[in-house]
């Protein structure tokens, strides 16, 4: 008995100290958050929905209505001006789209990639998925590495012996579109242009042959749409998998990622077993990785995890961005320029305003942690937002901005002065950017034979990717 009554009322004052600790634990962390709001108060920003959650509801409200979460921001910025402030938990987060701020952050290489957002692609559901590759790298040596060895696979020179390519891919979609127009029968744009782009990206950049437009069975367009609107969640929303009923999905993603990095696990093999036998390669994506890999000792048993977060990493970044920019293209100039076909010369204006509009990955953000003064506020060191949606937006910057108008990108209009960074700008913009305009131009000449009748209307929400929308044509 006096056992039994010592053991509970060591459990009582156990349960006193816990609950004491809990208090003071939560005590500290609200004056904490406090401290937060008080350190950023002074910069214009919208109201906080709650002292611990910030504006994180609103952008739950938003997301949760489907809405484009990059409107709210830009609505944001028109009443608050070219820097404001969003809180979340002990998070201060400052939103720029003032041209000369812009400039100085995003063209410096002072400035890493924000950790908080960008490290949350490391794993997806506990699998491993962008890891440490170019877009996720935070550290900014390993990302320098990185960046040395892929940009020759980038070059100028490179691209161009990439043409015969492109075409062979875009007439192989003309041929597909040309059946269904034969049969009479629907087909989804989306879907076509999706395979299309993987396919060009998996033999330029992995010298593999996936034939989607052939291989309808093929597991990898549905993989890579699973992945991302896994990412989505992830992102978003930290207790997503610990929810019952969104297991079934958590473990679909963890199961696309896995087939994502065991493919390019059988693909690296295959192109390290052919180096070593003197076989002929191609100068591709691939072999770059894995020679330079091999050369660098500091990456040293990492190699092979790392490789594949690249091999991810390059068909996520490659391929829903571009995909998705060749959509609203077709669709903008069948509303815009319905009798009057562009000339291959303006085909790059055409594109450069559909990314005006429609940013394929409107948001990047970098840590600064100096104390700065933009637009005559002070601003304490911190995380920075932008987002090319925003600017490319507001009619400070264009003209009648939701007018679709490829003129404001003829060689003689006055360039934007950084409020158009589809791209991003500076040391981590797009290592891509030339591969997808020279890629895009090339199906989108093929693409305009047919002209498909559709409509257009962004129905993605994505944090990171805008997605178009379409109705199938007839
Ligand atoms: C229209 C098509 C594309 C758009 C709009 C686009 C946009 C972007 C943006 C905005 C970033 C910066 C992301 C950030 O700050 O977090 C980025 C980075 C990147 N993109 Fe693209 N991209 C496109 C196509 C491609 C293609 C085709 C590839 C490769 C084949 C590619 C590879 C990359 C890589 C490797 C990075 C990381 C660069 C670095 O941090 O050094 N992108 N892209």
């Amino acid at each position: 008995m006096a056992v039994f009554s010592l053991i509970f009322g060591c459990a009582c004052h156990a349960l006193w100290y816990l609950f004491f600790i809990v208090l003071v634990a939560f005590l500290g962390y609200s004056l904490y958050i406090k401290h937060i709001h008080m350190k950023y108060d002074h910069i214009p920003g919208p109201p906080r929905n709650s002292f611990f959650f910030g504006h994180t509801p609103t952008f739950l409200r938003e997301m949760k209505a489907e809405r484009v979460v990059h409107e709210k921001l830009l609505e944001w910025a028109q009443t608050y001006g070219p820097v404001y402030r969003l809180n979340g938990l002990h998070h201060a987060m400052i939103v720029v789209s003032c041209p000369e701020a812009t400039k100085e952050i995003l063209m410096s290489p002072k400035y890493p990639k924000d950790k908080f957002a960008y490290k949350r692609l490391f794993h997806l559901f506990g699998q491993r998925f962008l890891g440490n590759g170019m877009v996720t790298a935070v550290n900014h040596e390993q990302w320098y590495k990185q960046r040395r060895i892929m940009d020759p696979a980038f070059s100028s020179l490179y691209l161009r012996g990439l043409m015969s390519t492109f075409n062979e891919r875009a007439e192989r979609l003309m041929d597909k579109l040309a059946d269904f127009a034969d049969c009479k029968k629907e087909t989804c744009m989306l879907h076509l242009v999706n395979c299309v782009t993987l396919d060009v990206i998996a033999k330029v950049a992995f010298g593999v042959d996936l034939d989607l437009l052939k291989h309808t069975d093929s597991p990898f367009p549905k993989a890579i749409e699973v992945c991302l609107e896994g990412m989505m969640y992830h992102v978003r929303d930290a207790f997503f998998q610990l929810i019952p009923k969104n297991w079934p999905f958590v473990n679909e993603v963890r199961q696309a990622c896995k087939l994502l990095r065991d493919t390019g696990y059988r693909w690296i093999q295959a192109r390290k077993t052919a180096i070593q036998h003197g076989e002929e390669v191609p100068k591709d994506i691939l072999t770059q990785i894995i020679k330079s890999a091999d050369k660098e000792e500091s990456m040293g048993k990492d190699d092979e995890e790392f490789m594949l977060d690249n091999f991810v990493t390059f068909f996520i970044a490659g391929q829903e961005t571009t995909a998705n920019q060749l959509k609203p293209t077709a669709v903008n100039e069948i509303v815009q320029l319905p009798h009057n076909p562009p000339l291959p010369s303006i085909y790059l204006q055409v594109l450069k305003e559909t990314l005006r509009l429609y940013p394929t990955a409107p948001g990047t953000s970098r840590e600064v942690h100096e104390d700065m003064v933009i637009n005559g506020i002070h601003i304490p060191g911190g995380v920075t937002c932008f987002s090319s949606y925003v600017t490319s937006r507001m009619d400070k910057f264009f003209k009648d901005p939701l007018t679709f108008d490829p003129d404001r990108f003829h060689p003689d209009a006055p360039k934007p002065y950084y409020c158009y960074y589809p791209f991003s700008l500076g040391p981590r913009s797009c290592l891509g950017q030339n591969f997808a305009q020279v890629g895009s131009k090339h199906t989108h000449s093929h693409s305009l034979a047919t002209r498909p009748q559709q409509t257009l209307h962004i129905c993605s929400h994505w944090g990171a990717v805008l997605a178009p929308c379409y109705s199938p044509f007839t």
